[in-house]
Protein backbone atom coordinates (compact mmCIF):
# COMPACT_ATOMS: atom_id res chain seq x y z
CA UNK A 1 0.00 0.00 0.00
CA UNK A 2 1.36 3.54 -0.82
CA UNK A 3 0.05 6.69 0.49
CA UNK A 4 -1.73 7.33 -2.53
CA UNK A 5 -3.45 4.47 -2.62
CA UNK A 6 -5.32 4.07 1.19
CA UNK A 7 -5.62 0.48 2.86
CA UNK A 8 -9.11 -0.54 2.65
CA UNK A 9 -8.05 -2.99 5.75
CA UNK A 10 -6.38 -0.46 7.78
CA UNK A 11 -9.38 -0.03 10.28
CA UNK A 12 -9.58 -3.74 10.92
CA UNK A 13 -5.88 -4.59 11.21
CA UNK A 14 -5.44 -1.58 13.54
CA UNK A 15 -9.01 -3.10 15.62
CA UNK A 16 -6.86 -6.41 16.00
CA UNK A 17 -3.94 -4.77 16.75
CA UNK A 18 -5.23 -2.99 19.46
CA UNK A 19 -6.75 -5.91 20.72
CA UNK A 20 -3.13 -7.99 20.82
CA UNK A 21 -1.56 -5.17 22.39
CA UNK A 22 -4.03 -4.98 25.36
CA UNK A 23 -2.45 -8.47 25.91
CA UNK A 24 0.75 -6.55 26.83
CA UNK A 25 1.43 -5.97 31.05
CA UNK A 26 4.13 -4.33 32.37
CA UNK A 27 7.56 -6.77 33.34
CA UNK A 28 6.97 -8.59 29.73
CA UNK A 29 9.34 -8.85 26.71
CA UNK A 30 7.90 -8.65 23.64
CA UNK A 31 8.53 -9.43 20.01
CA UNK A 32 7.63 -7.06 17.43
CA UNK A 33 6.72 -8.11 13.84
CA UNK A 34 6.63 -6.27 10.59
CA UNK A 35 3.92 -5.15 8.43
CA UNK A 36 1.01 -2.87 8.17
CA UNK A 37 -1.06 -4.55 11.01
CA UNK A 38 2.38 -4.91 13.50
CA UNK A 39 2.80 -1.35 12.78
CA UNK A 40 0.10 -0.49 14.33
CA UNK A 41 0.34 -2.96 16.85
CA UNK A 42 3.96 -1.07 18.24
CA UNK A 43 2.26 2.26 17.96
CA UNK A 44 -0.37 1.29 20.40
CA UNK A 45 2.55 0.15 22.82
CA UNK A 46 4.18 3.63 21.89
CA UNK A 47 1.09 4.97 23.03
CA UNK A 48 0.21 2.48 26.20
CA UNK A 49 4.11 3.51 27.69
CA UNK A 50 3.73 7.12 26.83
CA UNK A 51 0.00 7.43 28.29
CA UNK A 52 -0.23 4.60 30.61
CA UNK A 53 3.52 4.10 31.85
CA UNK A 54 3.84 0.50 30.54
CA UNK A 55 7.09 -0.78 30.86
CA UNK A 56 8.26 -3.60 28.50
CA UNK A 57 11.84 -4.12 26.88
CA UNK A 58 11.25 -5.73 23.00
CA UNK A 59 12.88 -6.97 20.08
CA UNK A 60 11.76 -6.41 16.45
CA UNK A 61 11.74 -8.60 13.65
CA UNK A 62 13.24 -6.00 11.11
CA UNK A 63 15.15 -3.13 10.57
CA UNK A 64 12.10 -1.14 9.76
CA UNK A 65 10.16 -2.28 13.41
CA UNK A 66 13.28 -1.49 14.98
CA UNK A 67 13.11 2.32 13.78
CA UNK A 68 9.23 2.49 14.56
CA UNK A 69 10.15 1.56 17.56
CA UNK A 70 12.62 3.78 18.52
CA UNK A 71 10.55 6.48 17.01
CA UNK A 72 8.01 5.35 19.46
CA UNK A 73 9.91 5.53 22.65
CA UNK A 74 9.81 1.67 23.06
CA UNK A 75 13.36 -0.28 24.61
CA UNK A 76 14.90 -2.38 23.17
CA UNK A 77 17.10 -5.35 23.91
CA UNK A 78 18.65 -8.25 22.56
CA UNK A 79 18.52 -12.16 22.51
CA UNK A 80 21.94 -12.07 24.68
CA UNK A 81 19.92 -10.11 27.27
CA UNK A 82 16.62 -11.77 27.13
CA UNK A 83 16.64 -15.08 25.64
CA UNK A 84 13.28 -15.79 25.66
CA UNK A 85 10.34 -13.63 24.94
CA UNK A 86 6.92 -13.48 26.93
CA UNK A 87 4.69 -12.89 23.40
CA UNK A 88 5.43 -11.64 20.55
CA UNK A 89 2.80 -10.24 17.85
CA UNK A 90 3.03 -10.78 14.34
CA UNK A 91 1.13 -10.17 10.95
CA UNK A 92 0.25 -12.96 8.68
CA UNK A 93 -0.14 -13.18 4.72
CA UNK A 94 -2.32 -16.59 5.12
CA UNK A 95 -4.05 -18.25 8.21
CA UNK A 96 -5.34 -21.74 7.93
CA UNK A 97 -7.78 -21.05 10.40
CA UNK A 98 -8.54 -25.21 11.61
CA UNK A 99 -4.17 -25.88 12.85
CA UNK A 100 -3.15 -21.77 12.92
CA UNK A 101 -0.64 -22.64 10.55
CA UNK A 102 0.69 -19.56 8.95
CA UNK A 103 2.41 -18.19 5.75
CA UNK A 104 4.55 -15.24 6.19
CA UNK A 105 7.05 -12.84 4.52
CA UNK A 106 5.66 -11.46 1.83
CA UNK A 107 7.05 -8.33 3.68
CA UNK A 108 10.52 -10.07 3.64
CA UNK A 109 11.27 -10.23 7.01
CA UNK A 110 10.25 -13.79 7.39
CA UNK A 111 13.86 -14.97 9.34
CA UNK A 112 14.03 -12.61 12.00
CA UNK A 113 10.22 -13.04 12.20
CA UNK A 114 10.28 -16.98 12.58
CA UNK A 115 13.74 -16.82 15.02
CA UNK A 116 11.86 -14.03 17.12
CA UNK A 117 8.31 -16.21 16.99
CA UNK A 118 10.14 -19.02 18.30
CA UNK A 119 11.81 -17.52 21.01
CA UNK A 120 8.08 -16.17 22.63
CA UNK A 121 5.95 -18.20 25.22
CA UNK A 122 3.02 -16.91 22.76
CA UNK A 123 3.35 -15.99 19.55
CA UNK A 124 -0.05 -13.87 18.72
CA UNK A 125 -0.90 -13.65 15.02
CA UNK A 126 -3.20 -10.27 14.17
CA UNK A 127 -4.71 -9.29 10.69
CA UNK A 128 -7.81 -8.31 8.91
CA UNK A 129 -10.19 -11.42 8.62
CA UNK A 130 -9.69 -11.65 4.38
CA UNK A 131 -6.11 -13.70 5.41
CA UNK A 132 -7.92 -16.71 5.85
CA UNK A 133 -7.80 -19.71 3.73
CA UNK A 134 -8.95 -23.25 3.65
CA UNK A 135 -5.11 -24.55 2.59
CA UNK A 136 -2.10 -22.61 2.89
CA UNK A 137 -0.44 -21.40 -0.69
CA UNK A 138 -4.15 -20.40 -2.00
CA UNK A 139 -3.45 -16.84 -1.58
CA UNK A 140 -0.77 -16.26 -1.96
CA UNK A 141 3.12 -17.05 -2.86
CA UNK A 142 5.32 -18.79 -0.25
CA UNK A 143 8.23 -16.69 0.11
CA UNK A 144 11.67 -19.18 0.60
CA UNK A 145 14.74 -16.98 1.84
CA UNK A 146 17.99 -17.86 0.06
CA UNK A 147 21.44 -17.21 0.26
CA UNK A 148 22.68 -15.07 -3.01
CA UNK A 149 25.75 -17.08 -4.31
CA UNK A 150 24.32 -20.09 -6.18
CA UNK A 151 20.68 -19.22 -5.61
CA UNK A 152 19.78 -20.15 -9.35
CA UNK A 153 20.67 -24.06 -8.48
CA UNK A 154 18.25 -23.36 -5.20
CA UNK A 155 15.75 -22.18 -7.54
CA UNK A 156 15.60 -24.91 -9.63
CA UNK A 157 15.72 -27.31 -6.44
CA UNK A 158 11.95 -25.27 -5.55
CA UNK A 159 10.93 -26.15 -9.34
CA UNK A 160 11.67 -29.97 -8.80
CA UNK A 161 9.44 -29.64 -5.40
CA UNK A 162 6.43 -28.38 -7.65
CA UNK A 163 6.74 -24.27 -7.06
CA UNK A 164 6.48 -21.91 -9.88
CA UNK A 165 9.75 -19.85 -8.62
CA UNK A 166 10.09 -16.19 -9.06
CA UNK A 167 13.17 -13.99 -7.52
CA UNK A 168 11.87 -11.15 -5.48
CA UNK A 169 12.97 -7.50 -7.20
CA UNK A 170 12.44 -3.89 -6.39
CA UNK A 171 10.75 -1.63 -8.73
CA UNK A 172 14.17 -0.79 -10.45
CA UNK A 173 14.58 -4.97 -11.10
CA UNK A 174 17.61 -4.68 -8.65
CA UNK A 175 16.81 -7.91 -6.32
CA UNK A 176 14.67 -7.13 -3.43
CA UNK A 177 17.34 -7.88 -0.13
CA UNK A 178 16.30 -9.49 3.22
CA UNK A 179 17.45 -8.05 6.20
CA UNK A 180 20.50 -10.24 6.24
CA UNK A 181 21.19 -9.71 2.56
CA UNK A 182 19.85 -12.85 1.16
CA UNK A 183 17.11 -13.06 -1.55
CA UNK A 184 13.27 -13.76 -1.35
CA UNK A 185 12.06 -16.64 -4.08
CA UNK A 186 8.71 -16.10 -4.22
CA UNK A 187 7.41 -19.63 -4.71
CA UNK A 188 3.83 -20.94 -6.07
CA UNK A 189 2.90 -24.02 -4.85
CA UNK A 190 -0.57 -26.10 -5.85
CA UNK A 191 -2.58 -25.60 -2.26
CA UNK A 192 0.10 -26.60 0.34
CA UNK A 193 -1.91 -29.89 1.41
CA UNK A 194 1.13 -31.47 3.49
CA UNK A 195 2.87 -28.28 5.37
CA UNK A 196 5.51 -30.50 7.22
CA UNK A 197 6.70 -32.57 4.67
CA UNK A 198 7.22 -29.34 2.49
CA UNK A 199 8.92 -27.95 5.57
CA UNK A 200 11.34 -30.72 5.77
CA UNK A 201 11.76 -30.77 1.95
CA UNK A 202 12.57 -26.85 1.43
CA UNK A 203 15.55 -27.06 4.69
CA UNK A 204 16.77 -29.70 2.79
CA UNK A 205 17.99 -27.78 -0.25
CA UNK A 206 21.17 -26.67 0.62
CA UNK A 207 21.15 -22.59 0.29
CA UNK A 208 17.62 -22.19 1.54
CA UNK A 209 17.99 -20.50 5.35
CA UNK A 210 14.42 -19.96 5.90
CA UNK A 211 10.84 -20.32 4.53
CA UNK A 212 7.40 -18.82 5.07
CA UNK A 213 5.97 -21.50 6.69
CA UNK A 214 5.01 -21.18 10.18
CA UNK A 215 4.02 -24.26 11.34
CA UNK A 216 2.73 -24.77 14.87
CA UNK A 217 4.04 -21.64 16.29
CA UNK A 218 0.99 -18.95 16.38
CA UNK A 219 -0.66 -19.64 19.92
CA UNK A 220 -3.62 -17.16 19.23
CA UNK A 221 -4.89 -15.41 16.38
CA UNK A 222 -6.94 -12.05 16.33
CA UNK A 223 -8.70 -10.51 13.57
CA UNK A 224 -10.97 -8.07 12.41
CA UNK A 225 -13.53 -7.63 9.54
CA UNK A 226 -16.89 -6.35 9.17
CA UNK A 227 -18.45 -9.43 11.73
CA UNK A 228 -16.23 -7.99 14.15
CA UNK A 229 -13.37 -9.61 15.89
CA UNK A 230 -12.67 -13.22 16.01
CA UNK A 231 -9.99 -15.12 17.85
CA UNK A 232 -8.66 -18.39 17.74
CA UNK A 233 -6.73 -20.47 19.95
C1 LIG B 1 6.39 -9.60 6.83
C2 LIG B 1 5.23 -10.40 7.21
C3 LIG B 1 3.98 -9.67 7.56
O1 LIG B 1 3.64 -9.95 8.87
C4 LIG B 1 2.91 -10.10 6.62
O2 LIG B 1 3.36 -9.85 5.30
C5 LIG B 1 1.60 -9.38 6.88
O3 LIG B 1 1.74 -8.04 6.55
P1 LIG B 1 0.52 -7.03 6.62
O4 LIG B 1 0.13 -6.90 8.06
O5 LIG B 1 1.08 -5.76 6.03
O6 LIG B 1 -0.58 -7.60 5.78
O7 LIG B 1 5.26 -11.60 7.29
O8 LIG B 1 7.50 -10.40 6.48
Amino acid sequence: MTATQPDPAAAFKQQSAIQAASLVQTGMAVGLGTGSTAKFVVAELGRRIREEGLRITAIPTSIVTEKQAREEGIPLTTFGQQPELDIAIDGADEIEPATLNLIKGLGGALLWEKIVAAAAAQFVVVADASKYVDHLGLRCPLPVEVIPFGWENAARKLGHLGAQVTPRRMRDGSFFLTDEKNLILDCVFPAIMEPEKLSADLHAIVGVVEHGLFLHMATQTITAGPEGIRVLT
